[in-house]
């Protein structure tokens, strides 16, 4: 029995793209701190259980991490999957599900971590950017590299073309993280992970050529 659990906060098109990924796994829960969340209705669409634990009701951080983490551990989750969780966790909760709790993010990490990082990719000029997905460590945005996709930065790219085209790759490398760690093929020593996959043969980069 395998077991996934998602956290959303918002719109939820990652986590729409793990749910139609057809993963080796045999109970998916989907849990918001917002229940204004839209990407609850289209969990509810796939027919997959969802819960709402609203951040606003309890008095602080430690409190609410506490409640989330024994719903999580209530389910017994193998791996939870961050796909748009806006909180930050605490040391306790992180350290807690340290090794099967990963994020994905919209930049090539470690450059840009925190918000509105296509923005400031822009400003910065970069040419390459892109989204990673990593195990997550006390430190926000941070933590071992699972696997990244990266796109070139066209000259006339808005924040929203931008992120556009970068939310089409996170969509694939999460499925493709998730994947790998349910079929027990991530390695994680110190800061790096390796990827016990034959099949590919530049295991951290998935890069998906110049589409526009
Ligand atoms: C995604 O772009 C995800 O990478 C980002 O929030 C968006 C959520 O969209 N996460 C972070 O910035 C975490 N630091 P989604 O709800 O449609 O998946």
């Amino acid at each position: 029995m395998k077991s996934l659990i998602i956290l959303i906060s918002g719109r939820g098109s990652n986590m729409q793209a793990l749910l139609e990924a057809n993963l080796d796994v045999d109970n998916i829960t989907v849990i918001s701190n917002n229940p204004s969340a839209t990407g609850l209705a289209i969990a509810k669409r796939f027919g997959v259980q969802t819960v709402v634990i609203d951040h606003r009701t309890y008095p602080d951080r430690i409190t609410f991490d506490t409640a989330l983490a024994a719903e999580i551990d209530r389910c017994e989750a193998d791996l939870i999957a961050l796909a748009g969780f806006m909180r930050i966790l605490t040391d306790g909760f992180v350290n807690h599900f340290q090794g099967r709790l990963i994020n994905i993010h919209p930049s090539l990490l470690p450059a840009f971590p925190g918000l509105g990082t296509h923005a400031r990719a822009l400003h910065e000029g970069v040419k390459i950017h892109g989204c990673t997905v990593h195990f997550v460590t006390p430190q926000v945005d941070h933590g071992p590299i699972i696997i990244q996709a990266a796109i070139p930065v066209l000259f006339d790219d808005t924040e929203e073309t931008l992120a556009a085209r970068i939310l089409q790759q996170e969509h694939l490398i999460y499925a493709q993280a998730v994947r790998w760690f349910m079929a027990d093929k991530l390695k994680c020593s110190h800061n790096h992970v390796s990827i016990d996959d034959m099949t590919i043969c530049e295991p951290i980069l998935y890069s998906p050529g110049l589409q526009h």
